[in-house]
């Protein structure tokens, strides 16, 4: 299993959301951040308001994946993030050792999806 995190652009959320929908995953923790990337916040201001200390307003996906769903979602989140401009984004890959439904007991990969 793996745990997907991807820093995006507010704007480009529907997108992603979509094309995510699109490949049947529908399971995600969304989260509104702040943060700045190799350019300090500074050069694309015209993209987003800027808070202080060069940070920027994001949005942090963050989705826990069997195996057989890591590529497909990384390229659900490219395909909705991605303008070419600086600013896009990021996906970081983690490994993810257990996931555990509360409800039901389940475990690994039967808790995930
Ligand atoms: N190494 C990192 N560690 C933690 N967070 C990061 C890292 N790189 C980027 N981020 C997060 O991702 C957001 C978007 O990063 P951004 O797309 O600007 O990356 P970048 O490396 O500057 O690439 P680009 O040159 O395309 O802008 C940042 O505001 C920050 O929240
Ligand atoms: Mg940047």
């Amino acid at each position: 299993m793996k745990y997907i995190i991807g820093i995006i652009q507010p704007d480009r959320l529907d997108d992603v959301l979509k094309k995510l929908t699109e490949k049947e995953i529908h399971l995600a923790t969304v989260s509104s951040v702040i943060g700045r990337g190799r350019q300090q916040g500074v050069a694309e201001v015209y993209r987003s308001h800027r808070e202080p200390g060069n940070l920027l307003k994001k949005i942090k996906l963050e989705i826990a994946v069997n195996e057989d769903f890591v590529d497909k979602t990384i390229n659900a989140i490219i395909d909705g993030a991605r303008t070419g401009q600086i600013g896009d984004g990021k996906i970081f890959v983690l490994d993810l050792p257990e996931c555990i439904r509360i409800r039901t007991g389940d475990i690994g990969n039967d808790a995930i999806g």
